[in-house]
């Protein structure tokens, strides 16, 4: 089977993981978390970096360090991954769904704002859901499978009704929009380095900011939130968050080859797109503008009418003939825990999420698995 990712670990990763094992530094406290912090922050462009144990919880403590208290609600795409949607939980607010823009599958904006100013009011004390009384506190934005959201727009309707913007980069890593790094433009983003993502620690996360008071918030989150530590004295619920020597060894080694690693991915999804382009029907994701895509997981959409049933079907032949497509992520506001949640005039996530199909796009895909990928799709829908 050709997998959707895998990791390439062919630079220092085996170098720095012994120096952790030969010194004994392989718990949280070691150089290469603090090395690991900088590099992300300079590679990014940030002020402030703070290493985690996974991108879910880079995510829950950067929507903490935003502010998001218990009875809050959120803006959150209907369309995603689901860790985003349950760190919400995690602070024990509420998910309001918004559906995804049909052309470029990131939340759309449009009903960010019209959901906003229709059913929602501005009061002194912040932003209220007419409907439910409660607070709508932040929105997050998750910039998709490589691509970016339209983070200005989002940006200014936020700052306009009082919200919190978080920013999900866990499928983005290297993307930038307006020559700017996705993550660098909301209050605090979250990143992953989970083994399926462009640069791994294994699995880890990264809290990303230029507020020097919120980076110290996240920091003393994710260590248990000691405010003696020689007492063990807390003075509120902390989490053990922080990520270990060991994975900040490998995640080091590995950003050290991002942009050997993005380039390739650059050049897999360009190979697909020309590969496949010629296809009647099918259509391809579309980058907002002045976006600079990485391509995480190239994606294509089967033809409009093509039924759930015939995309299942469409995936299994793939699957039989050795090649590691996948379905998008079943829409969240349809999933068993979040079915009580609002969802917003949600018109095009259960069309895309019928149709989509992700290929492998792994930075280690050889032009030959590359090719036998395009033939099998183009065998798969008939053409
Ligand atoms: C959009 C999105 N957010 C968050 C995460 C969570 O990251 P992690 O697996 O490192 O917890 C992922 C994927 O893993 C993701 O795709």
């Amino acid at each position: 089977m050709i997998a959707l990712s895998e990791p390439v670990l062919g630079g220092n990763e085996w170098k720095y993981v012994k120096q952790c094992l030969d010194t004994g530094w392989v718990s949280s406290v070691g150089p290469f978390v603090e090395r690991f912090e900088e590099a992300v922050a300079h590679y990014v462009g940030a002020d402030h970096a703070v290493a985690t144990a996974s991108g879910t919880a880079a995510l829950h403590v950067a929507m903490l360090a935003a502010g998001i208290q218990p009875g809050d609600e959120v803006l959150v795409p209907a369309i995603t991954f689901v860790a985003p949607i349950n760190a919400v939980r995690y602070c024990q607010a509420a998910p309001v769904f918004i559906d995804a823009d049909p052309e470029t599958w990131q939340i759309d904006p449009s009903k960010v704002e019209s959901f906003l100013s229709e059913e929602c009011e501005l009061r002194e004390t912040g932003c209220f859901n007419k409907r439910s009384g409660c607070r709508v506190r932040a929105l997050v934005a998750v910039h998709l499978l490589g691509g970016a959201c339209d983070i200005d727009r989002l940006v200014a309707c936020a700052r306009a009704f009082q919200l919190e913007v978080v920013e999900d980069t866990a499928e983005a890593f290297g993307v930038r929009y307006k020559g700017r790094h996705v993550g660098t433009s909301g209050g605090v983003s979250g990143f992953s380095f989970n083994g399926n993502k462009v640069v791994t620690c294994g699995g880890g996360g990264m809290v990303v900011t230029n507020d020097a008071a919120r980076a110290r918030y996240a920091r003393y989150l994710t260590t248990q939130a000691k405010d003696d530590p020689l007492e063990y004295f807390h003075n509120e619920v902390g989490y053990n968050y922080r990520l270990t020597n060991v994975q900040a060894a490998i995640g080091l080694a590995q950003l050290e080859q991002a942009d050997r690693f993005l380039a390739r991915k650059r050049a897999i999804a360009a190979a697909y797109s020309r590969g496949l382009e010629d296809i009647d029907g099918l259509a391809f994701m579309r980058v907002v503008p002045e976006c600079e895509p990485a391509v995480w997981l190239w994606t294509f959409l089967l033809p409009a009418a093509t039924t759930l049933a015939e995309r299942k079907a469409v995936i299994a032949r793939l699957n039989a003939a050795g090649i590691g497509a996948r379905p998008l992520w079943h829409p969240i506001h349809e999933l068993p825990p979040y079915r009580e949640y609002q969802a917003y005039r949600i018109d095009h996530a259960m069309r895309l999420y019928g149709r989509a199909i992700s290929l492998p796009s792994g930075v280690g895909l050889t032009d030959e698995q590359l090719q036998r990928c395009i033939d099998e799709v183009r065998r798969a829908v008939g053409s």
